[in-house]
Formats: C-alpha cells, sequence, structure tokens
C-alpha cells in the first residue's frame, strides 16, 4: 500500500463502526476560558493565576500570554455560528471563575456572568448543547495570594463558586464538569512547576490534589441542589501505560506509573482512597485528611470525563522504586508523533475507555478532550490541508467505536478544539484546532479536519 492509500484509508470511518454509536451520542468540540477568551482586563475579570504566570519572562514560549487569545469573548457569536454550521452538537467550555466572582469569595460581578449567559443561550439558539467545566487552572489571583489551592478554605470558595455559576445558568445548562485535570493543576503547577503557579515541591502538589478532590466532593451536592436536572461529572487526564519488556521491574513501573498518573484522582472518587504504593513513590508524606474527606470526596458522580491524547511506553529501571524507577520509550520505533511530541496510539483510547468501565463503573464515560497538533500551513486562501489531523480523528473515532461495542457506556466525545488557542506554556506554537485562526487579523479558517468532521457528522444523520 503507498502513503496516500495508507493516509486516504485513515481518513473515513468504517461504516460499521460509525453504526455502534448511539442516536443520542453528543458530539462535541472542547475549549477552556483562558485559552480562548481574551479580554482579560474588561468587564471586571480580575487576573488569574495564568495572567501572572504567563507574564512573568521564562515560562511560556515567546513569552506569550491569554491576553487577547482568540478574542473569543468578542467573537463568542462567530464562533457558535461556525459550530453550528459544521453540524457540531455540544460545546464543552468553561467559566473563568476571576470573571464570575474577582477576588475568589464574596462579590459576585453580574457583567462576568452576562457573558456566559449570553453563550448559553447563543448554543441553545443554535441547537447546541453546553458543557460547562468550573475549573480550567485559571484561579483567581486574589486567592493565590490568600494561599491558594494549598489553603483548605480554597475549598469552600470553590463550592460556593460552583454553586452560583449553578444557579445562574442551571436553568439551561446541566452538564457539570467540576474539574479539568486536576493532574496537571497539582503536578504541573505545584510539583514541576511547568504550569502556573510555578511551584517545585511535590509536598506541596500533594496537599493541593487533596484540596481539589475535597472542593470536587463538596461541589457535587451543591451543583446537584441549584439544578435538579444537573449530570455531574470530573474530566480526569490519563496516559495508559504499557510495559516495552516483560521483565518483573518493568512491571513494577507500569503498575506505579499507572497509580501516579492514571489513579491518583480517579481511586479517590471511585472507591474513596488513594492508590497505596502512591506517596512512597513519590518520596512524599501522604496529605493531612481529616475525618470524613474521603466520603465527602467519593461522592457518586453521573458520568467521568476522559482526556486521552497519548499513551506511555515504559520500561523499568533495576534497584530502585516509584518514580525513580520509571524510564519512557521514546521515540517508540515507527512510531508517528504529533508536534507535542505525544505518539499517536488510538488503541489506547480503547484500551482506556473498556478498562475504566470496568475498574471504575461509572455510569457514562464521555471523552471530554481528544486531538491533535500538527503543524498547519495556510497559504493565505481559504483552505488548510490537514490530512494528519483528519487520520488523528479518524482513527480515534474508531476507537471510540470498539469500546461501545466491548459495552462501555460512551455518552459523547468533545474534540480538542474547535479552533487553534493558547496551548498554556507553549503558547500560540501548537495548533489543535480543526479551524485555523490566523492570530494578526483572528480570522477564522475552517481546515480540512473541521470539514471532515462536518462531513462525519452529517453522514451519521443519513
Ligand atoms: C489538556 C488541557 C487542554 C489543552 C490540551 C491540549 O491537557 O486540558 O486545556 O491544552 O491538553
Amino acid at each position: 500500500m503507498t502513503t496516500a492509500n495508507r493516509l486516504d484509508n485513515a481518513l473515513s470511518v468504517d461504516a460499521h463502526l460509525k453504526s455502534v454509536f448511539p442516536r443520542d451520542f453528543l458530539w462535541g468540540t472542547a475549549s477552556s476560558a483562558y485559552q480562548v477568551e481574551g479580554a482579560t482586563r474588561e468587564d471586571g475579570r480580575s487576573p488569574s493565576i495564568w495572567d501572572k504566570f504567563a507574564a512573568t519572562p521564562g515560562k511560556t514560549y515567546q513569552g506569550e500570554t491569554g491576553e487577547v487569545a482568540t478574542d473569543h469573548y468578542h467573537k463568542m457569536e462567530e464562533d457558535v455560528a461556525l459550530m453550528a454550521q459544521l453540524g457540531i452538537g455540544a460545546y464543552r467550555f468553561s467559566v473563568a471563575w476571576p470573571r464570575v466572582i474577582p477576588e475568589g469569595t464574596g462579590q459576585i460581578n453580574p457583567r462576568g456572568l452576562d457573558f456566559y449567559d449570553r453563550l448559553v443561550d447563543t448554543l441553545l439558539a443554535a441547537g447546541i448543547q453546553p458543557a460547562v467545566t468550573l475549573y480550567h487552572w485559571d484561579l483567581p489571583l486574589a486567592l493565590h495570594e490568600r494561599g491558594g489551592w494549598l489553603n483548605r478554605d480554597t475549598v469552600h470558595a470553590f463550592a460556593d463558586y460552583a454553586e452560583v455559576v449553578a444557579r445562574h445558568l442551571g436553568d439551561r445548562a446541566h452538564t457539570w464538569i467540576t474539574f479539568n485535570e486536576p493532574w496537571c493543576v497539582a503536578y504541573l503547577g505545584y510539583g514541576s512547576g511547568e504550569h502556573a503557579p510555578g511551584l517545585h515541591d511535590k509536598q506541596a502538589a500533594v496537599t493541593v490534589a487533596h484540596n481539589l478532590l475535597l472542593a470536587h466532593g463538596l461541589a457535587v451536592p451543591r451543583l446537584r441542589a441549584a439544578d435538579a436536572a444537573a449530570r455531574v461529572g470530573i474530566t480526569l487526564d490519563f496516559s495508559p501505560a504499557y510495559a516495552a519488556d516483560a521483565r518483573p521491574e518493568t512491571a513494577r513501573a507500569v503498575a506505579w506509573l499507572d497509580a501516579f498518573k492514571n489513579r491518583w484522582f480517579a481511586d479517590p472518587i471511585f472507591r474513596g482512597h488513594y492508590p497505596d504504593e502512591l506517596f512512597a513513590g513519590m518520596s512524599v508524606q501522604p496529605p493531612d485528611f481529616h475525618a470524613g474527606d474521603m466520603e465527602v470526596i467519593a461522592a457518586p458522580l453521573d458520568f467521568l470525563g476522559v482526556n486521552y491524547y497519548s499513551r506511555s511506553l515504559i520500561r523499568g529501571r533495576s534497584g530502585v522504586d516509584g518514580q525513580a524507577a520509571v524510564e519512557f520509550v521514546s521515540p517508540v520505533p515507527g512510531a508517528l508523533y504529533t508536534e507535542m511530541g505525544w505518539e499517536v496510539f488510538p488503541q489506547g483510547l480503547t484500551d482506556l475507555l473498556v478498562h475504566l468501565h470496568r475498574e471504575y463503573a461509572p455510569p457514562a464515560l464521555v471523552v471530554t478532550e481528544n486531538g491533535a497538533a500538527f503543524v498547519d500551513d495556510w497559504n493565505g486562501d481559504g483552505a488548510v490541508p490537514d490530512a494528519q489531523r483528519q487520520a488523528y480523528l479518524a482513527q480515534h473515532l474508531e476507537a471510540m467505536a470498539r469500546a461501545i461495542q466491548q459495552g462501555v457506556p460512551l455518552a459523547g466525545y468533545f474534540l480538542w478544539s474547535l479552533t487553534d488557542n493558547f496551548e498554556w506554556a507553549l503558547g500560540y506554537s501548537k495548533r489543535f484546532g480543526i479551524v485555523y485562526v490566523d492570530y494578526p487579523t483572528q480570522r477564522r479558517i475552517v481546515k480540512d479536519s473541521g470539514l471532515w468532521y462536518a462531513g462525519f457528522l452529517r453522514s451519521l444523520k443519513e
């Protein structure tokens, strides 16, 4: 088979697999406030930890920030119209806490809420279901200055904020995601320092993780009380761990990495306890518990949100344990990589969904993020050819269909992302959109992958 042929085959979803998606499956795209909105100083929004981090020299690619981003705050109607044009049925967005309660606690800012009001109304008028993430990394700076996620008070501040948003939007929006990727918030934010607020303290990451879990658990009943029709979940990031060889030290390293990367948050939420080997393997102490914390954290959910981009192939080092024993195999010979340096491994999504279903049995699973950054060449006209992204999407949709065939109650898919956007520490250098953004003009150009997704969605209705 020639390369062109292989790519052609990869671009279409097998007709039989297509038929396994339930009729009411949510087909969406995802984004987050700081990555798209811009307008960071408008209508009473206060700074978040990401404004401060991005403005600190050396923290982001070429010092780029979310100050303008894709200007979604002003172009919201255009972006929703684009989604409608592509036949997208659902939109996962996040609410910026610093817009709604600028100081983190206390005074509510009606102008901040107004933006999300209009967004929800515009979506519904276009026949698009809103899915609301309450925390996608943009903690109000004022709260950080009072200890942020290291301070147990922030847990209560979050639950109050969640209730404010649900009381306001809960007459129209019913899908609630408390946190996006708390692993990244805790570990990248406080452990490795790659993300805001940029601390390098693993012990702090463990405290933050516990507080995030607690904030999640406290918010669940508050959301249900504010919106009787609420479907509540959390979005976790997973990177399934595979063994590169059959050595026992590799099996041990795989088990440890799985605890660290995949079970740190899922086990407390679905089983009410942390993985046994987690803290010793990180060379830290367990977090401070208060009586009853684990019961709060294990509040029953309606769905688990799954973010999947890639897997980890590893081998174990002998003579050491835990984190020190994990050696990543990269590049994997013969594998295709995205611009993020992430291996394209669609089988990992099938394996992961089947595993999560068997292991934790949430009532439903939703893929809340999946997508790929590749270099996009825009030649100034109306087209952006991106065959690699199309192939990535087609292969991952098939991977989901295979999971459904194995009994996984998968209820939706949110592609990351509608438009290119601010990719955190990597600034605007990585493009994940199915719609290209020409940043100097803020013009949107639908990429071939966007046309492909639209065609796929149309074909489901035939
Ligand atoms: C995830 C984040 C999301 C986006 C993608 C590429 O970790 O949740 O905001 O940056 O990665």
